[in-house]
């Protein structure tokens, strides 16, 4: 007999909890039994689109005895006082993306659902994507041998319509931070293929747009022991799409926009390099076209499987069966608040990043408008 359906309530039906609604009150595994939203006509339009309850409020909607589970989908800095009082009523939690505004408010996400005994999972659906799981299992497997760069490109082009779509986007109280915080996936591919950088530098910049974030961002990524790379991204760049480039001791995986190409060498680099005699010789190699499963860039099928196997880590109390933890926000949210302090205050930035030194930063930047004359006395 299968396990009943997970009973889910989502927190903020804008964009992404509207659609999360409609995927929980279709799926077998979920059943949907409220909404909350600030905008009561909103949450009252999904509850009637998808037959369930609307709830005044938050606080009502966990109060409810009958949620076991709730997907919170409001602006960032929200997610971490939803996510601690649903912990402490024993509801797990499934976040939306980046997990929270700050490092140390994803700490004490995390903290406060390892206290409640509840689940907490990210809502990374990329990682469901076939050719992306390709590339994390050649790489677990060793194909491509010892890493020694990583490199990625993403360009998420935006008009500045985007940002006045909603007052808290590219604010630093609304969203903290810019691109940097959109970066939330491409950060977690580069940190679940590549592993966590040992320090950061960084340049950020805002180009074009009227918004008082960061809109671009280019960091180098250095990992120790010759490993190292560079990400950048960016809402304002004409070249669209995204690249990724990794490459080892064995060989190299390409990514472009869900082509997934493998550079495979005769000789590991680590053999060939000290002993070629000749000073120009080759290391060789040949491309071949790595076939997966069609694309589902942001499929409703991606978000689904993510659901899916959260509600199975909550039926099951194995936290292994999530696609992407709350630890895996963390790492993707670390990385964003390092590349975002590197940039403001230039120098090399350690991970793991100094909590109380990124806050000092961030909460210097949350005022009306950037406080006047911030600067290096806060960095
Ligand atoms: N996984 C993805 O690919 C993906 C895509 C888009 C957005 N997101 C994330 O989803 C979250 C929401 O983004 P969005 O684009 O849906 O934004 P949105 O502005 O469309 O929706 C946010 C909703 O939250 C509601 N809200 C705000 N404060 C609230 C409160 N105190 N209580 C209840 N509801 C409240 C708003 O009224 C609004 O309906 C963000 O964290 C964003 O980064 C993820």
């Amino acid at each position: 007999m299968s396990a009943p359906p997970v009973r889910f309530g989502v927190i903020g039906v804008g964009g992404m909890g509207a659609s999360h609604a409609g995927f929980l009150a279709e799926m077998p595994e979920t059943r949907l039994v409220a909404v909350a939203d600030i905008d009561s006509g909103r949450a009252a339009s999904v509850a009637r689109a998808t037959g369930c309850e609307a709830e005044a409020d938050y606080q009502q909607l966990l109060a409810r005895s009958d949620i076991e589970a709730v997907i919170i989908a409001t602006p960032h800095p929200l997610h971490a006082e939803m996510t601690r009082a649903a912990a402490t009523r024993g509801i797990h939690v499934l976040s939306e993306k980046p997990l929270a505004a700050s490092v140390a408010a994803a700490d004490a996400m995390i903290e406060a659902c390892r206290a409640h005994g509840v689940m907490l999972g990210t809502v990374f659906q990329q990682r469901t994507e076939p050719s992306r799981r390709a590339m994390q299992e050649m790489i677990a497997r060793g194909e491509l041998g010892a890493l020694v760069r990583v490199s990625l490109s993403v360009t998420l082009y935006r008009p500045q319509s985007y940002y006045d779509s909603a007052p808290w986007r590219g604010t630093w109280r609304g969203e903290g931070g810019g691109i940097l915080m959109q970066a939330a996936h491409a950060l977690d591919q580069l940190v679940w293929l590549g592993g966590m950088p040992a320090r950061v530098q960084a340049l950020t910049l805002t180009r074009l747009h009227q918004i008082e974030t960061e809109n671009t961002a280019i960091a180098i990524l250095d990992y120790g022991g010759g490993k190292a790379g560079w990400f950048t991204i960016s809402t304002a760049d004409t070249l669209g799409g995204e690249r990724l480039e990794i490459s080892g001791d064995r060989g190299a995986l390409v990514w472009e926009n869900d082509r997934l190409r493998h550079f495979e060498v005769p000789k590991p680099m680590s053999e060939h390099l000290p002993s070629a005699p000749w000073m120009f010789e080759s290391l060789g190699g040949w491309w071949r076209e790595v076939e997966t499963a069609a694309a589902v860039s942001n499929d409703p099928q991606s978000y689904r499987e993510i659901v899916r196997a959260f509600a199975r880590a909550v039926r099951s109390g194995d936290a292994s069966a999530m696609l992407a933890t709350g630890e895996d926000g963390l790492r993707s949210l670390e990385l964003a608040n390092a590349i975002a302090l590197a940039g403001r205050c230039g120098g090399a930035v350690e991970l793991p990043l100094d909590r109380a030194r990124y806050e000092a930063m961030s909460q210097g930047l949350c005022g009306d408008s950037i406080a006047e004359g911030f600067g290096s006395q806060s960095c």
